[in-house]
């Protein structure tokens, strides 16, 4: 497991009722066209990279439950939100690089975009899963460890905060498979 098609998005959808996906980091969309081919009733996925994000626009441009936000995630998860019903539940697809331009200072990007969405609605029937965990913690994973250069501080390494926000409301599951992955799903 490593990639959004590993799993049976209709499968969650009817077992947690997470109709909605929000996706941080489209890149080639592959996750995007993966995910289309479910029962999402809503579809955001966030880029920073113009070319990227006009090219998954376009490549989705009749479908109506898709939206690609051509922003940096802090922005976008802020976009998408406002879009959002706050009492459907959502999947988090977080994607984007450990190494983020718009993380701020001595905080990752990810720990930031998930106290966001903390402060910014009820998560616990939430999913979330992320992959790529080898950038945040030591191994063994599957496809070993991770290029250093890609690496955030030593300081900042950790997915503690995964615990420290969802551990009251989520099962949080980390998988050696690939490169690492971390699920969290809601307790009830
Ligand atoms: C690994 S790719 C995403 C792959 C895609 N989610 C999938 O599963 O097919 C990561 C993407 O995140 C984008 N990205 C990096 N930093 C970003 C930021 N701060 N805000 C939005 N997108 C960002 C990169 O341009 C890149 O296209």
């Amino acid at each position: 497991m490593g990639k959004l098609s590993d799993y049976n998005l209709d499968r969650l959808i009817g077992d947690f009722g997470c109709r909605v996906l929000v996706e941080t980091g489209t890149g080639r969309g592959e996750a995007l066209a993966f995910a289309a081919k479910s029962g999402f009733s809503q579809i955001f996925s966030i880029e920073s990279d113009h070319k990227k994000a006009l090219a998954a626009a376009l490549a989705h441009v009749r479908d109506h439950r898709i939206t690609v936000i051509n922003a940096k995630i802090t922005r976008g998860l802020a976009e998408a939100l406002a879009e959002m019903d706050p009492a459907q539940p959502a999947l988090f697809w977080l994607n984007a690089p450990a190494l983020r331009k718009d993380a701020p200072p001595g905080r990752l990007g990810l720990e930031a975009d998930l106290r966001f969405l903390a402060g910014a609605r009820d998560l616990s029937r939430d999913i979330f899963l992320l992959n790529d965990v080898r950038l945040y913690m030591d191994g063994p994973f599957e496809a070993g460890p991770a290029d250093p250069d890609s690496l955030p501080p030593a300081a900042l390494r950790s997915l503690d905060f995964f615990d420290e926000i969802l551990e009251a409301s989520h099962t949080l599951t980390v998988l050696p498979q690939s490169t690492g992955l971390l699920s969290a799903f809601p307790k009830s």
